[in-house]
């Protein structure tokens, strides 16, 4: 298992939800946070995007958030791959996999 997690432009969150909404992730968390690149052009602010994943998901996944994500201008933002060593769904007691 793994987490995703993407910093990507305001703008461009909303097109990036819809797509992922539409690919039958198991879920994601979203928080507006704020950060800089390699400009230095001072805090911008972004929406960081996470998301627990199996191994087989992962590739789409970056692939919808880089189409959706994308301008092409300086500061579109990153996408991560975090090993993740296990995940519990509180309510019914599932790990791994099964959790997600
Ligand atoms: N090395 C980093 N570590 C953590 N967060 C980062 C890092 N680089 C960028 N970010 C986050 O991503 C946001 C967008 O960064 P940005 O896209 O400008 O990265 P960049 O590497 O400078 O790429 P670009 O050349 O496209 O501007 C930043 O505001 C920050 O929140
Ligand atoms: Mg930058």
């Amino acid at each position: 298992m793994v987490k995703i997690e993407a910093i990507v432009r305001k703008e461009k969150f909303d097109d990036v939800c819809k797509a992922l909404e539409r690919s039958g992730i198991g879920g994601m968390t979203v928080t507006t946070v704020q950060g800089f690149g390699h400009h230095r052009n001072g805090l911008q602010e972004k929406i960081k995007i996470e998301i627990y994943s199996d191994e087989f998901q992962v590739d789409t996944i970056v692939e919808i958030i880089r189409e959706n994500a994308k301008t092409d201008a300086t500061g579109d933002g990153k996408i991560a791959i975090l090993d993740l060593e296990n995940l519990y769904r509180i309510r019914t007691g599932e790990e791994g996999a099964a959790a997600i």
